[in-house]
């Protein structure tokens, strides 16, 4: 075994300069202090020191393999299986597993998720498509109100309305069934472990309670789990999940096809369909059709670079591709981090490819999507040319006309989403790469709890609305269809092979974090745990969000001087990478509690 080196961030931080130079260590982060060991006991030696190396503010630098993810626990559980020669999808089973344990409300079996894969040995790239899919037998309206106005948002996520059919419990196999070495069974070991014996409720996880608390006590077994005695659980408590680790056992010994067609499959149905207030519409149908869906990676050419990811369903990849395409027309290197022409361009950038984002982009195996012409270098050229002919922040946005060979008229749309979900990034030791996001939506998801696991809330992620003015929305409500994302699991990619695996949850302010982090890895030379340190700010549909308590805050007046108008707020990213090269560089997000374990 080779010994795990940590680089510290401080030599890139004195580079980078002020903007860049707040790390974990200095408060960036209001969940530095979850990542306590107390709250993980049982963690490896291992654990304990990638732990230690990321609340100093440092990366984790390994020879042979690396994995990182949203809770140690987890991280350790894939570690084992990469140190016992599994591969990276193996890896990424024993993690699942775990995150749905101790991070039960952003991703787990009830939820679905995207994956990306590079293939040392044969070089390819591929993406894994398992979102939730709408019922069979929803309707249009559904998420509006008897006057045809679109339901509170909370009003549609409580309960069985927003439940899809889940797609993570398939991933999992599909991917082991393609790439993984390891005996399927032994994956679930350390999570059936964990809940038969109790793990220790972290900061984090109680909090979310704690501010959850409300909507978790609406349902009986939600409620005596996460509210025992109509509590919330503490910090410290020690939590055991028999019920969990029964499903995981049937799913060990019975494949995905224990959750899709037996007891389990029914029971998620009676819960959804008898929630009281907001009964849902999933059945076993949607079920028994349910299948995970191998999709060609989106690129799109940076620097000197390939970044690449989740295509439709998915607005990530095309989103990310637009502002990274947009950026690339300026020399963003010269201009630096703490220039607020810099921050100018990438708000713009972004504020473009949301326009876009917002008219196009869909489930392109419902609704026509103008998927190349999106990453036109021409078209982009020319939406680069809007925000070079001002010094301003553009005063309008709206989509573009990208180059299609489709007439079509579709309406813009504005989804709510809010932040929530998880990021795993592993390289395995045989030079395969998995970048892969996972989630149930919002926070605890539908706040339906069966048989030890929460349901997702992702047809939320629909438009409410399904026309405006008569015309169609791209991500209007449809039988089978799979909700728009924002998820961006990417593989950046240099001369064939992987230089950095990355993603982050954070609702569709996940585009920003990762295009963010991006940039400042490869045009402002970042390490990665600075990259992934640095204060953000985020622009979406035109307020630009800055890190509260930050150096971002600087830029507060010099944007609202542009003509911006400026949010400080929290941006609770939880960014996960890790740089491939001669070794391999990890680094996790110190707003969140994860780690990056190598060896
Ligand atoms: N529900 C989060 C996303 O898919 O973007």
């Amino acid at each position: 075994m080779k010994p795990m080196q940590v680089i510290t961030a401080a030599v890139a931080a004195v580079l980078a300069g002020p903007l860049s130079a707040q790390t974990a260590a200095d408060g960036v982060a209001p969940e530095v202090a979850t990542g306590l060991s107390e709250y993980f006991p049982g963690l490896s030696e291992q654990g304990l020191a990638a732990l230690e190396s990321k609340n100093a503010g440092e990366s984790v630098v390994a020879n042979d393999w690396m994995v990182a993810a949203a809770n140690p626990l987890a991280v350790d559980a894939g570690a084992d299986v990469l140190r016992n020669g599994g591969t990276a999808a193996d890896a990424m089973v024993a993690v699942q597993a775990v995150l749905g344990l101790v991070e039960p409300q952003s991703s787990g079996l009830g939820g679905g998720a995207f994956l990306v894969w590079y293939d040392a040995e044969s070089g390819e790239l591929t993406t894994l498509d398992g979102r939730e899919t709408a019922p069979l037998s929803v309707t249009p309206t559904m998420f509006q109100d008897a006057d045809g106005e679109p339901l509170q948002f909370f009003d549609a996520v409580v309960g069985g309305l927003s439940v899809g059919t889940p797609g993570t419990p398939r991933l999992m196999e599909e991917a082991h069934r393609r790439w993984g070495q390891a005996n399927w069974q032994s994956l679930f070991d350390d999570a059936i472990t964990h809940a038969e014996d109790g793990f220790v409720v972290s900061e984090r996880l109680a909090s979310s309670i704690a501010n959850g608390a409300e909507r978790l006590g609406r349902f009986e077994a939600t409620a005596d789990y996460f509210l025992p005695g109509g509590t919330p659980l503490a910090a410290g408590t020690t939590l055991v999940n028999a019920d969990y680790a029964d499903v995981l056992r049937q799913i060990a010994e019975g494949g995905a096809d224990a959750f899709y067609e037996g007891r389990i499959a029914a029971d998620i149905v009676s819960v959804v369909q008898n929630a009281e207030g907001n009964p849902g519409l999933l059945s076993m149908d949607d079920f028994a059709h349910y299948a995970v869906i191998e999709r060609p990676a989106v690129c799109m050419e940076y620097r000197d670079a390939d970044v690449c990811g989740m295509g439709p369903p998915s607005s990530g990849a095309l989103t990310v591709g637009q502002i990274l395409g947009v950026a690339s027309q300026f020399d963003l290197a010269a201009l630096g981090p703490d220039n607020v022409e810099s921050w100018r361009i990438i708000g713009d950038a972004s504020r473009l490819a949301f326009a876009d984002r917002g008219r196009y982009m869909a489930d392109s195996d419902f609704v026509p999507m103008p998927t190349s012409g999106l990453l036109n270098p021409a078209y982009l050229t020319e939406r680069a040319g809007l925000i070079e002919g001002t010094e301003n922040a553009l005063e309008e946005v709206s989509a573009g006309s990208p180059p299609w060979d489709h007439a079509m008229l579709l309406s813009d749309d504005q989804s709510i989403e809010l932040p929530s979900t998880s990021h795993i990034s592993i390289v395995d030791s045989y030079g395969n790469a998995l970048s892969m996001t996972t989630t149930i939506e919002n926070a605890f998801g539908s706040r339906l709890f069966v048989n030890g696991f929460l349901l997702n809330n992702e047809l939320t992620d629909f438009s409410f609305r399904t026309h405006s003015n008569g015309v169609p929305i791209a991500n209007r409500i449809e039988p089978g269809k799979r909700p728009r994302s924002s998820m961006s699991p990417t593989i950046v990619m240099q001369d064939g092979s992987p230089t950095l695996v990355i993603g982050s949850p954070g609702g569709s302010r996940i585009i920003g974090y990762v295009s963010q982090t991006i940039i400042a890895h490869l045009d402002w030379g970042m390490d990665i745990q600075e990259a992934i340190a640095m204060p953000h700010l985020v622009n979406r549909f035109g307020t630009y969000d800055v890190e509260d308590g930050t150096a971002a805050t600087d830029f507060v007046a010099p944007l609202t001087e542009l003509g911006f108008e400026v949010n400080p707020r929290d941006l609770n990213s939880g960014l996960h990478a890790i740089v491939v090269g001669d070794t391999l560089i990890g680094g996790a997000d110190p707003r969140r509690e994860g780690i990056a374990l190598g060896e």
